[in-house]
């Protein structure tokens, strides 16, 4: 660990999403919906410099252990995430994400005249596709940005 990598401070415990490509924290945070707004302490590096990426974002929970579902959903726009539980100031478990087969509830559909985007609330539901998404209900399928399609509105 050098000096130029410690930018957040160590947490006590909780979740480190780190090796997140640069410039996506924001959006991993939009994905897990945390807003800050239920009071969850959070520190977010951006453009840290990485030997792996180059630049990387750094995300880091404290007092919430993220399960593999919650973090599979990152896959979609931080692929090279590697997923670190911290315990009493240590790593006591390191993952990876893993590209889930269906998204729900995550993205929107671009498609105005969907099920899921008319009054009628229905949740969003997309397969995943080896490069972008497809909703499940309507069949258009996203490939570029999709991370501008993060929320349910
Ligand atoms: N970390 C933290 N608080 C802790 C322990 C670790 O915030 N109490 C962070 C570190 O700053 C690092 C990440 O969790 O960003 C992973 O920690 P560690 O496995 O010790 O670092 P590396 O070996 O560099 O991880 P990797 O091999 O995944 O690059
Ligand atoms: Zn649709």
């Amino acid at each position: 660990m050098t000096d130029t990598e410690l930018r957040v401070s160590k947490i006590e415990s909780g979740t480190v999403i780190d090796h997140i490509a640069g410039g996506q924290a924001l959006n991993v945070l939009a994905i897990l919906g945390i807003d800050g707004t239920s009071g969850e302490e959070v520190s977010v590096g951006m453009n840290v410099p990485s030997d792996r990426l180059g630049r990387k974002d750094i995300v880091k929970v404290e007092g919430r252990e993220l399960s593999q579902d919650e973090v599979d959903v990152l896959s979609l726009i931080a692929p090279a995430a590697t997923i670190n539980i911290v315990r009493e100031f240590e790593v006591a478990d390191k993952r990876r994400v893993t590209r889930p087969d269906t998204v729900g509830g995550v993205l929107s559909c671009p498609n105005a005249n969907c099920i899921t985007t008319e009054s009628e609330p229905v949740d969003s539901r997309f397969d995943v596709l080896e490069e972008g998404v497809r909703c499940a209900y309507c069949g258009t399928i996203v490939r570029e940005s999709i991370a501008s399609y993060i929320g349910t509105a």
